[in-house]
């Protein structure tokens, strides 16, 4: 997976990526992050890439010349036209599912705007997809690419050394993740819990299940909905959600029959 990040603070980019676990893929060769500087396709002497809208108003917008010039310029390099990413909090917000089928691609483009965005004639001729990481607004989209791309490359095999670990957490499957322990095994009064010390391994695989599922339930309850949950699964949730409620009861006063 190659990705091409057209910003004019590509350092921020790359710094950004350079470390832990993207950073290890980067120097195995698995991934490649490449900054391209807008700016060096100015044709201004003082390299300005941004002017005052048209209409008036506030800020400054980028140019489409120099936009469009750079993503031009890696296309003939590249032989190829890959799709462009354009990081917006207008677009479509981004989730697991999207970084998988993204993940399939060989190279991305991740455009990022600042200023007031860019100008909307750019956006028409090069973008293939808008992409927004939530409903906040940031300065610019280079946080935005940065979180994509992390996302996207642990999905990229070889990335990840177990490459189960991908499969197994948070939001596979639509559950979240089970609680982890490791030692010591008393914290502060707090103790593992026992069914983890005592390497039945069935027992463990049946109550990290049941606690994504009650995990799911109170943190992400929306999330239930699209789980494939099994007979098994199904009945634990049941019961999760008639204790709740008889709770919810008990609290209200409430005779249930
Ligand atoms: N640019 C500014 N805010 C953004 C957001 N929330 N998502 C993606 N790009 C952005």
């Amino acid at each position: 997976m190659n990705y091409h990040i057209l910003t004019l603070f590509p350092d921020m980019v790359l710094e950004g990526l350079n470390t832990s676990i993207i950073g290890r893929a980067v120097q195995k060769g698995i991934i490649g992050i490449h900054g391209i500087n807008i700016r060096d396709y100015s044709k201004n002497k003082h390299r300005q890439v941004d002017d005052y809208p048209y209409g008036g108003g506030a800020g400054m917008v980028m140019q489409p010349g120099p936009v469009c010039d750079a993503y031009q310029d890696l296309c003939r390099k590249l032989g190829k036209r890959p799709r462009v990413l354009y990081m917006t909090p207008q677009g479509k917000v981004f989730s697991q599912k999207i970084a998988r089928e993204l993940a399939q691609e060989e190279d991305l483009v991740f455009l990022c705007g600042h200023y007031e965005g860019i100008d909307e004639r750019a956006l028409s001729l090069i973008v293939t997809d808008y992409l927004s990481i939530g409903d906040y607004v940031l300065t610019g989209g280079e946080l935005p690419a940065m979180v994509m791309i992390d996302c996207i490359s642990r999905l990229v095999p070889g990335v990840l050394s177990n490459e189960e670990s991908a499969q197994i957490e948070s939001f596979y499957d639509n559950l979240l993740e089970y609680p982890q322990y490791t030692r010591p095994e008393t914290y502060e009064g707090l103790k593992v819990p026992e069914v983890l010390l005592s390497g039945h391994h069935k027992n463990i695989e049946t109550w990290r299940r049941q606690e994504s599922i009650k995990r799911t339930l109170e943190r992400r309850p929306d999330l239930l909905e699209h789980a494939s949950l099994s007979k098994k699964d199904r009945e634990f949730l049941r019961e999760l959600t008639e204790i709740s409620q008889e709770r919810a009861c008990v609290q209200e006063n409430i005779v249930i029959e």
